[in-house]
């Protein structure tokens, strides 16, 4: 965390966060794909709509009219999104909020996105045992049993 650096104050700080976040996530060799490739993202679209999710849970602004995980689902239907994806994530974003702010809020940004994660990655996962084992191809059915592997990726 740079010393210097000051906390999140305004939609600005939020649009610059999540701009610095998408620099990094888009060329990032473990998730990059996700968004370039499979998504396709439009940069220019999406920005402002993350910059409303963060400045709504930033600074009470509820310019974000909710509904985050769908996308996510769709996504997932199209490439599956695994813990080990969730947990690149969070290190890029983590990343980027101690690279240029400090402060309660940079601690909640941190704080929510974990939440958030873990919450997508946990209803992706009941979405897929609920929809059974995918379909047989001749080979062995693997089963994975024990603990998340997203228990805790703070420990
Ligand atoms: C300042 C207070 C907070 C605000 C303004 C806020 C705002 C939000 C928003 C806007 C979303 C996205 C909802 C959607 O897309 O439909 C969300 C998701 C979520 N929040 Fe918060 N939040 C706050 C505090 C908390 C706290 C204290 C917790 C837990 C201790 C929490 C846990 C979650 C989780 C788990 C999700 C993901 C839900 C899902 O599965 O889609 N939030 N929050
Ligand atoms: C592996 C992890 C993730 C990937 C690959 C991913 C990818 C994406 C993509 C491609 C979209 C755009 C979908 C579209 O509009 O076509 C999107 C939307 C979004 N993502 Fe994620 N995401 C991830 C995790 C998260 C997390 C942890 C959060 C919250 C902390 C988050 C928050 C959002 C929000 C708020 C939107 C906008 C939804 C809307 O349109 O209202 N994402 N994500």
């Amino acid at each position: 965390m740079r010393r210097d650096a000051r906390d999140i104050e305004d939609r600005a700080d939020c649009e610059r966060l999540v701009r610095a976040f998408y620099g990094r996530a888009m060329t990032d060799p473990v998730i990059g794909f996700l968004f370039v490739d499979v998504a396709k993202l439009d940069l220019e679209a999406h920005v402002p709509v993350i910059a409303s999710f963060w400045e709504t849970i930033l600074l009470g602004a509820r310019s974000y009219g909710g509904g985050a995980f769908a996308p996510h689902a769709a996504l997932h239907a199209k490439a599956p999104l695994r813990a080990g994806h969730f947990e690149r994530w969070l290190v890029l974003w983590r990343a980027t909020v101690d690279e240029l702010f400090a402060g309660e809020r940079a601690e909640l940004a941190k704080a929510h996105a974990l939440r958030v994660a873990r919450a997508f990655h946990g209803r992706l996962e009941a979405m897929d045992a609920a929809a059974g084992p995918p379909p047989a191809t001749g080979g062995l059915p693997i089963t994975l049993h024990g603990p998340r592997l997203t228990a805790d990726p703070q420990r």
